[in-house]
């Protein structure tokens, strides 16, 4: 089995694939303060097996395509959307996050959880911008440092993993000179990495390596898996995701 194939077994079994949690879903929705009347069109780009777009779709009146690479993660999700009685607000798409297909102006709202890192910030606020609405809204989180200095081991390890990580101030000033007017931002608190995304990986990781024969490959997508938490659980002062909201301007 490939790295990428262990990631989507590994995943497709969790509420979801990043940090985050309903509250901060609904936070960043209530910082934008859509009137309710207003039929929202709205895309949830990355969105795994679909843990912030059933928030979204329980929020919104409105229609969510909700997009991602992985067809694993979004038969999760539909079957999701059916139990709860969502199917008609939402329509998966399995696309890349680089070739979305929607019209010029097409969309009132794009969301986009613990993602866009796949393409980087930069790119992806660039790219999208076009499918929004003037007036439309972007939501979006993404790695930051949330500290003014770090230690060298972290940046390291950062700057191999994802060196588009930076402060809090040069992702709203990529906002800023990409066309768009930052409204909000909050950083992702511990309990979203902790409570909602660290915590129920660990605990599928023994059935997980069970289930693989203890293979070798598995026992190293599982080290990976580990020292990422650890890398967290000793520097969560320094970094986290930030959630950034911003209008089409
Ligand atoms: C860290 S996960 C976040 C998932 C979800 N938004 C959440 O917060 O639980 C990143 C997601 O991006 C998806 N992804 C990676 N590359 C992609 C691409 N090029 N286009 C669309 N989705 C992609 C992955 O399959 C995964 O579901």
């Amino acid at each position: 089995m490939s790295e990428i194939q262990l990631l989507v077994d590994f995943h497709q079994a969790g509420e979801r694939q990043g940090p985050g949690s309903p509250e901060e879903t609904r936070k960043a929705l209530a910082l934008i303060g859509f009137d309710e009347k207003e039929y929202l069109k709205a895309a949830d780009i990355g969105c795994g097996t679909g843990a912030q777009t059933i928030t979204l779709a329980q929020q919104i009146n409105g229609h969510i395509t909700a997009i991602d690479l992985f067809p694993e993660f979004l038969e999760r999700l539909d079957q999701r959307a059916r139990e709860l009685g969502l199917s008609n607000k939402i329509t998966t798409r399995k696309q890349s996050m680089d070739e979305l297909q929607f019209g010029e102006g097409e969309l009132d709202l794009i969301w986009s959880e613990g993602a866009i890192y796949n393409i980087g910030f930069e790119t992806g606020i660039k790219q999208w911008r076009r499918f929004l609405k003037t007036g439309g809204y972007l939501a979006v989180s993404e790695l930051s440092w949330i500290s003014g200095s770090r230690p060298a081991e972290l940046e390291q390890y950062w700057q191999e993993a994802y060196p588009e990580i930076d402060t809090v101030s040069n992702k709203i000033g990529a906002l800023e000179r990409n066309g768009y007017t930052p409204v909000a931002h909050f950083i992702l608190p511990p309990y979203c990495w902790i409570d909602h995304y660290f915590r129920p990986m660990q605990q599928r990781f023994p059935q997980f390596l069970e289930q693989h024969n203890y293979a070798d490959a598995v026992k190293a997508f599982i080290e990976n898996e580990q020292q990422e938490i650890r890398m967290y659980e000793q520097y969560k002062d320094y970094y986290s995701y930030g959630f950034y909201i911003a209008r089409k301007g």
